[in-house]
């Protein structure tokens, strides 16, 4: 691989035999266990997006080959959208929704994906978005740590009401901002999540802690390295589960996962 070549570039038909090829690249890598990453989206489906207005594809060529690709949709008012039990409260018009990521095995460990979205957060800023959402299934780490470490937030965790698989909703508001604010970051009460070097073995547990800390007025916002732990952040309105939360914490250890 020669990252020197790689360019990104919006899809369309002419690419649709190329979209269908990684996806099923893809689906042949995946584990049994591992196929709920991803929709498997037939060519009618695809093409809603490589000749819609409000889906669209982008694409990550070595050269010729095509080795990632993303839908996204900028949704309009009044029609409907996928994942309506996110943030429903946000106009369509207001929303950029991130779906069917694959990147090509052979191009892995480059965060192509984080890449990826950064490139369209800026296209749907452009295009008057102001925020970002995503369902990821809980148990494809590689996935929803690239969506942290573009900046979004766990929100929600639940189980997807089409398949009932435990996912975990992210959000990030977008707009270009100074840096100087992006120096800036709100002090704000901080929990450490242990994760361990085996997100795997946690997975298990994680759904029902997510879901508390959730509840009890925290996002999971970022991954510290060197303590290997999902850093979560109590936002500012206080929540009366907080108490609840600390008590939790004490009985259950859940510091130390
Ligand atoms: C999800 C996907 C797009 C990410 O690919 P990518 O952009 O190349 O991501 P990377 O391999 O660079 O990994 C990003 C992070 O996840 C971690 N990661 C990767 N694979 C992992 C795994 N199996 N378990 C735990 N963490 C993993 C990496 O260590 C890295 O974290 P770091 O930057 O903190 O070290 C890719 O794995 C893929 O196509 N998967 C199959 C389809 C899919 O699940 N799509 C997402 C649907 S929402």
């Amino acid at each position: 691989m020669n990252k020197k070549h790689l360019t990104v570039k919006k899809l369309d038909i002419n690419n649709l035999s190329d979209v269908m090829k990684l996806q099923e690249k893809i689906i042949k890598g995946l584990h049994p266990d591992e196929q709920h990453f991803i929709l498997h989206r037939t060519e009618a489906d695809y093409m809603k997006s490589l000749n819609g207005s409000n889906s669209n594809m982008l694409g990550v060529f070595d050269g010729e080959t095509l080795i990632a690709q993303t839908v996204y949709c900028m949704p309009q008012n009044g029609e409907s959208r996928d994942m309506p039990e996110f943030k429903p409260e946000i106009e369509n018009k207001d929303l950029v929704l991130y779906e069917a990521i694959l990147v090509d095995p052979a191009y892995r460990g480059s965060s192509l994906m984080k890449r990826m979205l950064e490139f369209i957060e800026n296209h749907a800023i452009d295009n008057g978005r102001t925020h970002s959402i995503i369902q990821i299934a809980i148990d494809n780490p590689a996935s929803w740590i690239n969506a942290l470490h573009h900046g979004m937030s766990i929100t929600k965790v639940d189980k997807d009401p089409t398949d009932g698989v435990k996912v975990i909703y992210l959000e990030k508001k977008i707009t270009h901002q100074p840096d100087d604010d992006k120096q800036l970051p709100p002090q704000k009460d901080s929990y450490y999540m242990y994760l361990g070097d085996n997100i795997h073995k946690k997975i298990p547990t994680l759904f029902n802690k997510m879901q508390f800390l959730i509840q009890s007025g925290y996002q999971g916002v970022s991954l510290d390295k060197e303590t290997q732990s999902l850093i979560w952040e109590k936002q500012e309105k206080q929540n009366t589960n907080v108490l609840n939360l600390n008590l939790f914490m004490q009985n259950k250890k859940i510091s130390s996962l």
